[in-house]
C-alpha cells in the first residue's frame, strides 16, 4: 500500500465509489491533446490528468514538438548526462502542451535484433539502461512531469505482442530485464507502464508477482502502474494484481476518432493469421467490470482507495492538487533545437573508416545517394512518431556546410516508414513521391554521378515501426545493391546507415567509411554534416552488437518469435556480447558492442584500482584534433565451479574531452551490478575471488587491465 500524505487520504475518503472507479481509468481527453486522460472530480477541485506519448519526444496531435534522436542513438553518447537533459527538455515540452506525464522512457532491453521497437530502447546491456533510464527520469520529474518508463516488462518483441509468453528464468529477468526499471524507481519516477506480453503465462497487468511483490513492495515504488493501451486483461485479475490505472479507458473506435488514429495501422493486430480479433482484447476492463467488483468483494475497497491514492498522490507530488503546477514549459525552443543536434551528433557511431577518409575536406565535390536524402529520418512508425516544427535533411545539411558541389541521386526507391497516423510524420503520403530536380530512382545513374564526384556518400535506411518486427537484418529495396554499385564507381565512398537497430552490412569492405546514424531525428543533416566534416568528433559507441543475423543467439524460432503463444529465453543471460564473448559461441561479431572510431588517436596508460569500486587510467589525445573519448570498463569474474557467468560484463564508463596532445586521468566507477549474480535460491550473490577489470574503447579492444577482489 502506498503511503499518500494526509491531504490525499483525506480525498480518497471524500470520494464516492463512481468517483474512484472514474480515477482509475481513461476517457476521451475532450481538448484532444492527451494519449491518456484522466477526468479529474470538480466537485472537490481534482483536475484533469494528461498523459502524452514519448519517448522521442512529445506527440500531441495537430502540434509540433522537439523530435530528438531516437533512444538507441541517444544510449550511443554513453553520456547520461545528454539523456537528463533531453529528460528536463521533453518535460518542458509536455508542460507547453498541458501534459502532466510523459509515456516513456521505452527501457526494454534489447534482446532481439529484429525487434521493430529497437529504436525506442536504449541497449542490450542492463548497466547502459539503468544509467540512461535513471539520468532521464531524473531529468523530466525535474520539472514536475512524470515519468513513465515502459514497457515493464520483457517485452522485447513486437511478433504477437498482445499474447505472447517470455518463457524467462528468474536469473535473466534479475541479471538483464528488470535493472533498467528498478533504475527508473530509484531515480523517483512516478509510474511505470505494464507490457502487453505475458511473462511466463501471465499477463504483465494481472502479474500480481512483478507488479505488486517485485516493483511495489521489493522495490518500494509508490506511484501508479499504467496499462498499456488496451492491455489490460481483466478488472479482477488486474486490480488485485497492482495495475492501478487503466488506459484508454475506451474503445478502440473511440480511440481512432479522438485521435485520428490509421485504422489500418497494425497497432493491435499483428497482421498473421493469428492476429488478435480487436474486440477481443480491446474492452474498457475497469470501466465496465471495477465497479461491480468492488460491491461483491472481488477487489477489496482498500485495493481500489490505493489505487487512487497512488493517482492522486503523483498528482500531488508534482503540484496538481494545489493549482500549482504548468510554470516553466516551452516547446521547440533554440536550446531543444541544439540539444536535439548534439545527440544526434554525438549518438553517430564510426564503425569504420579506412586511410582517414572522413573527416571530408570542406571544398570536397560530393556525390549524396540516397532515397531518403531529401526527407530528415525522424524516427520510426508508432505512437513515438513526433512532428517536428522543422527539419534538416542529410541534403540540406551537408549543402549548407561545404565549399564543393553536392549532386544528388536517389537510387533507389523511396523507403517508407510506416505511421500509426492519417497525418503522421513517418507516412509516406505525407510527402510527394517526387525526389528533388525531379530524379527518377535509376542505380546507373547513381553510379555515374558517384564516378564524377571527390566521394560519394551513400545514406541508406531501414523502416521499423511499434506492432511488427523486422523479417530481416538486411536493408530493404535494392539499397545493397546500390552501396555496392557506388563503391564500384566511385573513388571513395563512405555509407550513412540510418537504422533502428543492428543491421547487416555486406558490401562494409568495399566502402571505405561507414558511420551508423540510426533515427537522428529533427536535426539529421545538421549533425550528419558535422560529423561527416570533422565539425564534431563521432563519439557515438554501438549499444548493441552488430553481427550476422544468424548468429544471435534468438536466431532459433523458438526464442524468437516463438513457437505457438511461447518466446523461450532459455539463451539465459547470454544475450549481446554476452552471447557473443561465450567460449562456445562460433561467431564473431561484425562490429562489437561498444565499438566506435574516433578521428584522434587515444593512448592509454596503466589501469590502477581506486579504492573498491573504481578504477583510474590515463587517457593522451595523441593526435593533432581535439577529440571525445568513451573510456569503457569491464569486469570478468573468477571461475566458480557450476556457475556459468558471462565473459565480461560493462562496469563503468565515462565520455570524455580530451584536446590534442593533452591527457586525461578517467575515473570510472563500477557498478556492483558486474560483480554480482543471480543465483535461483540464494539470490543476489558476489562470489569471492580476483575480478579482472579490463579498460578500453570497445568490450573487444582492451588497452588496459587490473584486478579487484570481493
Ligand atoms: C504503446 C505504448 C504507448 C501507448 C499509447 C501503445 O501501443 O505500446 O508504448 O505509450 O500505445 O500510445
Amino acid at each position: 500500500m502506498a503511503s499518500p500524505d494526509t491531504d490525499v487520504s483525506d480525498l480518497v475518503d471524500s470520494l464516492s465509489l463512481d468517483e474512484k472507479c472514474s480515477l482509475v481509468r481513461g476517457a476521451a481527453d475532450p481538448e484532444g491533446t492527451a494519449t491518456g486522460y484522466v477526468p479529474g472530480v470538480p466537485r472537490l477541485d481534482i483536475p484533469e490528468f494528461r498523459l502524452a506519448d514519448g519517448p522521442l519526444g512529445i506527440r500531441i496531435p495537430g502540434r509540433s514538438s522537439t523530435a530528438f534522436p531516437a533512444s538507441i542513438a541517444v544510449a550511443s553518447t554513453f553520456d547520461p548526462e545528454l539523456a537528463r537533459r533531453q529528460g528536463v527538455a521533453m518535460a518542458r515540452e509536455a508542460k507547453a502542451s498541458g501534459q502532466h506525464a510523459v509515456l516513456g522512457p521505452g527501457l526494454n532491453l534489447i534482446r532481439v535484433p529484429n525487434c521493430g521497437r529497437n529504436f525506442e530502447y536504449y541497449a542490450e546491456d542492463p548497466v547502459v539502461t539503468a544509467d540512461f533510464a535513471a539520468a532521464v527520469v531524473e531529468g523530466i520529474q525535474s520539472e514536475d512531469v512524470l515519468a513513465t518508463p515502459k514497457h515493464y516488462v520483457a517485452n522485447n518483441q513486437e511478433t504477437k505482442r498482445l499474447v505472447v509468453s517470455a518463457e524467462v528464468g528468474e536469473r535473466a529477468l534479475r541479471e538483464l530485464y528488470l535493472p533498467g526499471f528498478e533504475a527508473a524507481v530509484e531515480a523517483g519516477a512516478g509510474s511505470v507502464m505494464t507490457a502487453y506480453n505475458r511473462v511466463n503465462g501471465t499477463h504483465m497487468s494481472d502479474h500480481r508477482r512483478l507488479v505488486t511483490e517485485v516493483l511495489k513492495d521489493e522495490w518500494g515504488f509508490d506511484g501508479y502502474v499504467v496499462s498499456d493501451w488496451f492491455g489490460t486483461e481483466s478488472a479482477v485479475g488486474a486490480a488485485t494484481a497492482g495495475l492501478d490505472l487503466e488506459m484508454p479507458g475506451i474503445s478502440l473506435e473511440a480511440l481512432h476518432e479522438a485521435f485520428g488514429l490509421d485504422p489500418d495501422a497494425e497497432m493491435l493486430e499483428e497482421g498473421d493469421d493469428e492476429s488478435i480479433p480487436a474486440g477481443e482484447t480491446t474492452t474498457p476492463r475497469f470501466a465496465t467490470e471495477l465497479k461491480s467488483a468492488v460491491e461483491s468483494g472481488a477487489v477489496p475497497a482498500d485495493r481500489l482507495d490505493d489505487m487512487v491514492a497512488r493517482i492522486l498522490g503523483q498528482m500531488a507530488r508534482i503540484g496538481l492538487l494545489d493549482g500549482d503546477w504548468g510554470d516553466g514549459g516551452a516547446l521547440d525552443t533554440p536550446d531543444h533545437r541544439d540539444l536535439a543536434e548534439t545527440l544526434a551528433a554525438r549518438g553517430t557511431v564510426l564503425l569504420k573508416n579506412d586511410d582517414g577518409s572522413l573527416p571530408l575536406s570542406d571544398d570536397a565535390d560530393v556525390a549524396l545517394v540516397g532515397p531518403g536524402v531529401a526527407e530528415a529520418m525522424l524516427g520510426g512508425g508508432g505512437s513515438s512518431e513526433v512532428t517536428p516544427a522543422r527539419e534538416v535533411s542529410a541534403l540540406e545539411g551537408i549543402r549548407a556546410r561545404t565549399d564543393g558541389s553536392v549532386a544528388f541521386e536517389p537510387g533507389v526507391e523511396r523507403v517508407v516508414t510506416p505511421s500509426f497516423f492519417d497525418d503522421g510524420p513517418a507516412d509516406g503520403d505525407d510527402h510527394a513521391d517526387d525526389f528533388p530536380g525531379g530524379k527518377t530512382p535509376d542505380i546507373d545513374a547513381a553510379a555515374d554521378c558517384a564516378r564524377e564526384a571527390d566521394v560519394a556518400v551513400v545514406v541508406v535506411r531501414d523502416a521499423t515501426t511499434e506492432g511488427a518486427d523486422r523479417e530481416t537484418l538486411r536493408l530493404p529495396g535494392e539499397q545493397d545493391e546500390l552501396v555496392a554499385a557506388v563503391a564500384d564507381a566511385a573513388a571513395r565512398t563512405v555509407v550513412v546507415v540510418q537504422s533502428g537497430g543492428p543491421v547487416e552490412l555486406p558490401w562494409r569492405d568495399s566502402v571505405d567509411a561507414i558511420v551508423e546514424s540510426w533515427y537522428p531525428g529533427q536535426a539529421d543533416g545538421d549533425a550528419l554534416a558535422s560529423v561527416l566534416y570533422g565539425d564534431a568528433d563521432p563519439s557515438g559507441r554501438l549499444p548493441v552488437t552488430f553481427a550476422p543475423e544468424d548468429s544471435y543467439p534468438t536466431a532459433a524460432e523458438e526464442r524468437f518469435p516463438g513457437v505457438g503463444e511461447e518466446a523461450q529465453y532459455d539463451e539465459g543471460v547470454f544475450v549481446g556480447y554476452r552471447h557473443f564473448d561465450a567460449a562456445d559461441a562460433d561467431d564473431e561479431p561484425t562490429y562489437p558492442f561498444g565499438h566506435g572510431l574516433s578521428y584522434a588517436t587515444f593512448e592509454y596508460g596503466d589501469a590502477e584500482v581506486r579504492g573498491d569500486d573504481a578504477v583510474a587510467v590515463e587517457v593522451t589525445n595523441a593526435s593533432d584534433r581535439d577529440g571525445r573519448e568513451v573510456v569503457q570498463a569491464y569486469v570478468r569474474p573468477p571461475a566458480v565451479a557450476g556457475v556459468e557467468r558471462p565473459m565480461r560484463e560493462l562496469a563503468g564508463y565515462a565520455a570524455v574531452e580530451v584536446a590534442a596532445g593533452e591527457t586525461e586521468t578517467v575515473e570510472l566507477s563500477l557498478s556492483e551490478h558486474a560483480f554480482r549474480r543471480y543465483d535461483d535460491s540464494e539470490g543476489w550473490t558476489v562470489d569471492a575471488g580476483e575480478y579482472v577489470v579490463e579498460v578500453g574503447r570497445s568490450s573487444r579492444d582492451v588497452r588496459a587491465e587490473t584486478t579487484v577482489s570481493r
